[in-house]
């Protein structure tokens, strides 16, 4: 029995992971909007390349969110984009209201379903389908470490001119400007990038991560990325759906690890079947323990404007 995903959303990242969902043959998938019309088009369209991909699995649009029901899987695209200038922040309120809806149906059509949220500001908005939804904490996750570790990756490979897989690194913390990619644990195949490129050349990469989705906005100003995060939630979904255990940094909710509590903020976590099924919890250093908490200052400060 094929799983089933449903995207909401089906602007340019719900669209994008539709696809992605297709061509990793992950499941059955509905794409909802509620623009008439839309989903209904792009699924046929996606549908279409079947022939030619060779993924046999359905992709149906709708505007009905009961036809979106017993989801395995629901990821969460829907909401306002960035455009230039504007910070995740800024569509707080719009989105918050959005979410809220989103999670709503979702808990009441797929009530055994894992949330991924990919709506910014990510880490207030996979709180607010935690909060709404009322689904245990392990059910509910947000992406934004798998795209900021992707960027991450690139820009080490590019620096290094090696592979992009062959490069391990993480980025924790908020979805931010303060988010945190890891110097320390970066590696080529094993060999620290401390010994490859100089803490000046670091530093450059480190910056790009943290303002690579600005940086996106800013060429294409009508919206922000969304291959890559598009991308990135259905990596989250194949590890949830075939239940490979798969260490990914996840907007996960803590409750005491890495000494946080009470808020969504991306970690290493395991994920499975059971959605985050463990928070891999490792010794930060002093200077990463104070960025981790400026993170988590700055989520709270997101989640009190939610009003949940
Ligand atoms: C990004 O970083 C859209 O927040 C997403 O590109």
């Amino acid at each position: 029995m094929r799983k089933k995903i449903t995207i909401i959303g089906a602007g340019n990242v719900g669209a994008t992971a539709a696809h992605w969902a297709l061509t990793r043959r992950l499941g059955n998938v509905v794409l909802l909007d509620v623009v008439e019309g839309i989903p209904q088009g792009k699924a046929l369209d996606l549908l279409q390349a079947g022939p030619v991909d060779g993924f046999s699995c359905a992709i149906t649009g709708s505007n009905d969110f009961a036809d979106s029901a017993d989801s395995d899987v629901v990821i969460i695209t829907a909401g306002l984009a960035r455009k230039p200038g504007m910070s995740r922040d800024d569509l707080l309120a719009r989105n918050v209201a959005i979410v809220k809806s989103c999670s709503e149906q979702a808990a009441k059509y797929s009530p055994d379903s894992v949330l991924i949220v990919i709506t910014n500001p990510i880490d207030a908005m996979v709180y607010t389908a935690f909060k709404v939804s009322g689904f245990p904490k392990n059910r509910v996750v947000g992406m934004a470490g798998v795209l900021d570790s992707a960027r991450y990756r690139t820009f080490l490979a590019m620096a290094l001119k090696v592979a992009p897989r062959d490069v391990n690194a993480m980025v924790m913390g908020i979805h931010g400007d303060n988010m945190l990619p890891l110097i320390r644990l970066a590696n080529v195949a094993g060999i620290p990038v401390t010994d490859l490129l100089s803490s000046e050349e670091l530093g450059k990469i480190v910056h790009r991560t943290q303002h690579g989705g600005a940086e996106i906005v800013g060429h294409l100003k009508t919206g922000s990325a969304f291959y890559t995060p598009g991308l990135a939630a259905v990596e989250m979904a194949e590890a949830i759906l075939t239940d490979s255990k798969r260490v990914l940094p996840c907007a996960a909710y803590l409750e005491g690890e890495f000494g946080i509590s009470g808020c969504f903020l991306g970690v290493p976590v395991v994920l499975g079947t059971n959605g985050v099924e463990r928070i891999v919890e490792f010794k930060l250093t002093a200077e990463e323990k104070e960025s981790l908490s400026i993170s988590e200052k700055a989520v709270h400060k997101q989640m009190d404007a939610t009003g949940l």
